[in-house]
């Protein structure tokens, strides 16, 4: 089942709890949370403090992606937040399987974000462990910006090594990009979790534009 995830970074943000609950209301699967420092990514967008805030109005999965450097700082404040999958980058964690564990630990499912440019192999040892691995569609920072081909391949590529490790949990996440054109190769490659940020919160009717992102899907 393809789950649709909108991402709080094209919301309105002068008025959060009217647009998650309007998303919820519409269709919505689960709420991708961007947290970006301005150090690993060159923008900045919002805490733990704000996630937990939004917490208490709504009951979607949070599935927060964390673009900072040294993520596992938040990990325990997360958990405590209500967060239920917590994704760090494979580039900004030298100690990718202690982070992972120590998510774990804390409750919280573990997902790996890739950059584009960083192959699907840097993710083989710890591939068995994950609950969640998050391909990257553009180069993370930004939201409106236009979808990379190339990300379909890697989502195959993931498919396969899921498999051959014997991991038929873990979900399969893409993020950047994602449009009615788009969603049909990327679903169709094994991604079931789809961020969608201008295509949702970006758009005036929301449940239009849920509805129109299933259209798109091709499996
Ligand atoms: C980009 C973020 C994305 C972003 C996607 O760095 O990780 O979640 O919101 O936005 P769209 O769907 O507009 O590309
Ligand atoms: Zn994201």
């Amino acid at each position: 089942m393809i789950q649709i995830g909108p991402s709080l970074l094209s919301a309105d943000f002068s008025n959060l709890k009217a647009e998650v609950q309007d998303i919820e209301r519409s269709g919505a699967d689960f709420l991708h949370l961007d947290m970006m420092d301005g150090h690993f990514v060159p923008n900045l967008t919002f805490g733990v403090p704000l996630i937990a805030a939004l917490r208490k109005h709504t009951n979607l999965t949070f599935d927060a992606h964390l673009m900072t450097e040294c993520p596992e700082v938040y990990i325990d404040e997360l958990a405590h937040a209500g967060v239920q999958y917590m994704t760090v980058h494979e580039e900004a964690c030298p100690h990718l399987d202690r982070v992972l564990h120590k998510i774990k630990e804390s409750g919280m499912k573990c997902g790996v974000a890739l950059n584009p440019s960083t192959p699907v192999s840097s993710l083989e040892c710890i591939a068995s462990l994950v609950d969640l691995i998050l391909i990257m569609s553009v180069n993370p920072g930004f939201g409106g910006q236009k979808f990379i081909p190339y990300a379909v391949d890697k989502i195959g590529d993931v498919t396969e090594l899921l498999a051959t490790v014997g991991n038929d949990k873990a979900v399969i996440e893409v993020d950047g990009g994602i449009t009615a054109d788009t969603i049909g190769p990327v679903t169709a490659a094994g991604a079931t979790w789809i961020v969608a940020g201008s295509a949702v919160f970006g758009q005036p009717d929301r449940a239009e534009a849920i509805r129109a992102l299933r259209g798109g899907i091709l499996v």
